[in-house]
């Protein structure tokens, strides 16, 4: 193993994360995928590596818009590690990499306490100077790398991108999507509970809030969700399946992408009915949602000045909790396995992730099923 030096206390993973690095997408074709968030999502593409730019085992794509950069990478060859983490999830979210001071430090600190060691660190060098990076497993086959870019003063991802001759040009203007806000993964029935020590006792994150299935469930669906973060910047729900009437969604999507993974990124807006408008501009599909989710809605956010008929016409849906509201809304899934989609979001001080809605949405659902005889 590789360690810090023994005079050093061992500070816990969290405390040496400073933020979002980037996160990585393994697709089957890593050109349209990227021309795809490219042109309904708008983002940027900001740099590209692949043979033309020396690197051998893979094409990669780096997107960006606000402060969220996404890297969307596919294969060269079979033997690929991407091929086979397509083949066996589709299209999925491999990497949730964190910026880190020290990513040395941060990969002893997580392996001594347990976690799963899948990089030791290593350096990356060109003439920007060295990037320091090591991996660590998470849920399923999903990795966390740690970045320390402290050494490298290139404006590119890491060695080996270019930022000129860019294969997919942009796509017109943004649609104002700024940070990342969360980012979801679906765990294994029973393994909710594991994963929160993987989290809290091995990485050093902090709970931030559980809702059991009494709270997240329907007549038909359940799931336990609970959230960590490390006290600042990331935040990351996780979701296990629970028993209901019918199969639970979480666990209709570790079905589909075969095994735990990242089920939904969370976008934050500082205007969610403009950026919905501009997405949907751009062809973005999102979930429907029943006029009847208004009626309830409106009650549960009484006391909160909201422009019920744009969130109405855009199917917005708003929630509450003790320090405010949220504004979110739910993309299609973006892989051709139902499993990966986006939420935009927009907080007024609120910190919750839309757990009233779960109840209020399906409800509604069950309404409108009502109201055609067909429940
Ligand atoms: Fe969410």
């Amino acid at each position: 193993m590789v360690g810090v030096a023994s005079t050093a206390p061992a500070q816990p993973v969290a405390a040496h994360l400073l933020g979002w690095d980037c996160i990585e997408f393994w697709v089957g074709n890593a050109r349209t995928t990227a021309g795809f968030l490219t042109s309904t999502f708008g983002f940027r593409c900001t740099a590209y590596a692949g043979p033309e730019t020396g690197v051998r085992t893979k094409a990669s794509y780096v997107l960006e818009q606000g402060d969220i950069r996404f890297v969307v990478s596919g294969a060269l060859s079979a033997e690929s590690p991407i091929a086979e983490h397509v083949h066996r999830h589709g299209d999925g979210v491999h990497d949730l990499a964190w910026l880190v001071d020290d990513a040395r430090a941060a990969h002893a600190a997580a392996v001594a306490r347990g976690a799963r060691d899948v990089r030791s660190p290593w350096v990356e060098s060109d003439e920007h100077g060295d990037l320091e990076l090591a991996q660590v497993g998470a849920y399923g086959d999903t990795v966390h790398t740690f970045v320390n870019r402290a050494r490298y003063g290139g404006s590119v991802l890491q060695p080996g991108y270019r930022t000129d001759d860019l294969p997919n040009p942009t796509g017109g203007p943004d649609t104002g999507l700024q940070a990342i806000d969360h980012v979801v993964g679906n765990v294994e029935q029973g393994r909710l509970d594991d994963w929160l020590h993987y989290y809290s006792d091995i990485l050093g994150f902090s709970e931030l809030l559980h809702f059991d299935d009494s709270q997240i469930r329907t007549e038909y669906s359940a799931l336990v969700s609970t959230v960590v973060w490390d006290g600042a910047r990331i935040v990351m729900p996780l979701n296990e399946p629970a028993d209901g009437l019918r199969k639970s969604q979480i666990q209709e999507y570790i079905e589909n992408y075969d095994g735990p993974g990242v089920q939904h990124i969370a976008l934050r807006t500082d205007n969610i009915v403009a950026s919905v408008a501009a997405l949907r501009e751009r062809g973005v599909r999102f979930m429907r949602v029943p006029d009847t989710y208004y009626d309830d809605a409106k009650e549960r956010l009484a006391g909160f000045d909201l422009p019920w008929d744009a969130l109405q016409r855009a199917s917005i849906l708003a929630d509450r909790d003790h320090d405010g509201y949220l504004l979110q809304i739910f993309t299609e899934t973006i892989t051709d396995r139902p499993a990966v989609f986006f939420e935009i979001i927009e907080r007024h001080g609120a910190q919750g992730f839309g757990e009233g809605n779960f109840k209020a949405l399906f409800e509604a659902i069950e309404r409108d099923q009502a109201r055609r005889g067909n429940l």
